[in-house]
């Protein structure tokens, strides 16, 4: 089998606060093979995006290893790190965080344009068709539904072909149906990506789209499954509230 995309061993992140240090991540390990699908569950607090910050770079760990695309991230030069998160992580966020003064196709360029990489015509083409965004491809952001919008940056972190696809409570800003809609298109492109995708959500239908669910509880990892022990939603979602009360 292949390394894994992401290897993270005895992680600890503090920040500090008025009166002195709260620890957020508490000795975390971590491993996600390439391809792999894995959802990260826990109250709001527990460290979510924190660890999410860190595996895209954006954030340093304090203590321990975080090995990803067999990279050693902690140790890596702000410089490197600039070009690690622009080349091989692809972040959505709740947010969409686009570029209002330009429009959905330069908007999914925009990255691999900073990094002086060419995306072919064909492979955008490719990519604005999957999202559905074809007639809207000259279209501003803010003529856009939310759903459109999520769209655009979806297409935005897949077009560099990222070893590893970040999302933080993507589907957070979207209604049931753009819910559906974004599943199906995560599935999609997982699949045909073949990348390691980590999701935060608070919901249990969105979890399930994943292989895999990890519960964080006051950082730490309380729980860790396949996502094919729950017959659906419900059960994951009874299983998560159980988890949780029982965690220390
Ligand atoms: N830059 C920071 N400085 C100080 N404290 C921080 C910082 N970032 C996060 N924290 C604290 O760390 C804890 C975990 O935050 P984090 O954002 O990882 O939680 P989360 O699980 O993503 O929560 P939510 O579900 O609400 O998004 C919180 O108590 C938060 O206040
Ligand atoms: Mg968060």
């Amino acid at each position: 089998m292949s390394s894994p995309v992401i290897s993270v061993s005895r992680l600890k992140r503090s920040f500090k606060s008025g009166t002195g240090e709260v620890t957020v991540l508490k000795d975390i390990s971590l491993a996600v093979p390439q391809g792999e699908f894995v959802a990260v569950m826990g109250a709001s607090g527990s460290g979510k995006s924190t660890l999410l910050n860190i595996l895209g770079g954006l954030l340093s760990p304090d203590e321990g290893s975080v090995v990803v695309d067999g990279r050693d991230i902690g140790s890596m030069s702000d410089a490197a790190l600039t070009v690690y998160r622009r080349d091989r992580v692809g972040f959505i966020f709740q947010m969409f965080n686009l570029v209002g003064t330009l429009s959905v196709e330069e908007n999914i360029l925009l990255p691999s344009l900073a990094g002086g990489r060419r995306v072919s015509a064909a492979a955008l083409d490719a990519m604005i068709e999957k999202v559905g965004l074809s007639h809207r491809r000259h279209a501003m952001p803010d003529t856009l539904s939310g759903g459109e919008q999520q769209r655009v940056a979806i297409a935005r972190a897949l077009i560099s072909e990222p070893a590893l696809v970040l999302a933080d409570e993507p589907t957070g800003n979207l209604d049931s149906e753009n819910t559906r809609l974004m599943g199906d298109l995560f599935q999609d492109l997982h699949r045909t990506q073949g990348c390691a995708f980590v999701l935060v959500t608070h919901a249990p239908d969105v979890a399930m789209w994943a292989d895999r669910v990890i519960v964080l509880k006051d950082g730490r990892i309380v729980d860790d499954r396949p996502t094919t022990e729950f017959p659906g939603p419900v059960e994951l979602s009874s299983f998560y509230e159980r988890t949780l009360n029982d965690a220390l």
